[in-house]
């Protein structure tokens, strides 16, 4: 009997609006202390019931949005609206955030029942508690019931992920706000939580965001994903569009495995020519002589014909996915290729190479945008 006895209803689900927000932190450098910008004029909309994952490297000031869209810290400019009211004009108790860490953050001297119930105890709606626990049981297949009477230390880092998520979606929130939640767990249990978060969502959609340094867990959970450098996004949007059409030099190398290849060209006569590789026609008002990065990635490089020389450097089988792939090199330039796996491809043999021109994506070596 799914969907009868629904957590929540579609109607409170919350639109979110992040208007220019910026948030700088205090940084001491040796001779003085600086105002270093953590989120620099961020705009972004999350439609309701979506999930939009953040991603970028290490301090890029994905947890300081994350923090800002919950309210924790307040803003230096710009405004983050629920439902187009400014969260600073909704109090507190209202907001309906449910946010889950990289550890769970339980309270630790409370068992697993507490945990869960706290903020249904809060309502005096503390007899929910056991219906809201075995549905949530009964949708991600774990055994929640069992934990009930442990304490947090008496739990493995999954099980006190999980309960940190069931928490989460006990208290009704208009909003769920992830910080690298199964950061902690490995690989297997990270996929099989992925899995689980997966089903909840779709059984409750809740309006997420979803701050994570994997990109297989972006692309598992989120709608869209925004990626972040330095305090910026760059660019936000579903896999297809980062992954085919990157807005620059940046998105297109971090989005994407195996990262990209680049070559540094220059246009000769309205063509990309390269070191390797050349003759690839650009846009027509790019100057003779600017300097042009060519970007392919690995599957758009084809092997054998009249190709360019490249000696293979290593092979790296990928079974689950039928392939390998090449590490190759020509002079001073390297690429990688993907390659079937047939064994025909050996660490010392020369091979040809090919680029799908309609693949070829360019940048302009100096700024980094994408020029074609
Ligand atoms: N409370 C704070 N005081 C001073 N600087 C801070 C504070 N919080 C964050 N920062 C700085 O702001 C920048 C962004 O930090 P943030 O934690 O948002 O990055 P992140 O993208 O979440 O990184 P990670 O992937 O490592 O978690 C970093 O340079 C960090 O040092
Ligand atoms: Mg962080």
């Amino acid at each position: 009997m799914y969907g009868e006895q629904s957590i929540q209803s579609v109607d409170i689900m919350t639109v979110i609006l992040v208007d220019h927000l910026c948030k700088s932190f205090p940084q001491a450098t040796a001779t003085r202390v600086e105002s270093v910008p953590a989120v620099d004029h961020v705009s972004l909309k999350l439609a309701s019931g979506q999930v939009i994952a953040i991603l970028g490297p290490s301090g890029c000031g994905k947890s300081t949005l994350l923090r800002l869209v919950a309210g924790l810290i307040e803003p230096d400019a710009g405004r983050v609206l629920y439902d187009d009211v400014d969260l600073r004009h909704i109090p507190v108790e209202e907001r309906g955030i449910g946010m889950v860490f990289q550890d769970g953050a339980l309270i630790p001297h409370w068992d697993v029942r507490q945990n869960i119930g706290f903020f249904l105890w809060l309502r005096k709606r503390e007899s929910e508690v056991p219906q809201r626990v075995s549905r949530i049981s009964q949708i991600t297949g774990i055994g929640l019931e069992k934990l009930l009477d442990r304490r947090p230390r008496q739990l493995s880092g999954g099980e006190r992920q999980r309960v940190g998520i069931a928490r989460a979606l006990a208290r009704d929130p208009r909003v769920f706000l992830f910080d690298e939640p199964f950061s902690n767990l490995d690989a297997k249990l990270r996929t099989q939580a992925r899995v689980e978060l997966k089903k909840l969502l779709h059984e409750f959609p809740v309006t997420s965001l979803y701050v994570t340094h994997d990109q297989t867990e972006a692309l598992a959970l989120a709608h869209r994903i925004a990626i972040m450098r330095a305090g910026k996004l760059e660019q936000m949007g579903d896999f297809e569009t980062l992954y085919r059409n990157p807005i620059n030099l940046f998105v297109a190398t971090f989005f994407g495995t195996p990262t990209m290849n680049l070559f540094e060209g220059v246009v000769r006569g309205h063509h990309w020519q390269g070191i390797s590789f050349g003759g690839l026609p650009v846009r027509g008002d790019l100057e003779e002589g600017t300097r042009i990065t060519l970007g392919v990635r690995a599957e758009s490089i084809r092997l054998g014909g009249e190709g360019v020389p490249a000696l293979v450097t290593a092979a790296t089988p990928h079974y689950g996915e039928r392939m390998q792939l090449v590490e190759v090199e020509n002079g001073r330039e390297h690429w990688t290729l993907v390659a079937p796996l047939d064994g025909r491809v050996l660490v010392g043999d020369t091979l040809t190479c090919t680029l799908a021109e309609v693949d070829c994506l360019f940048f302009d070596s100096v700024t980094g945008q994408r020029v074609g």
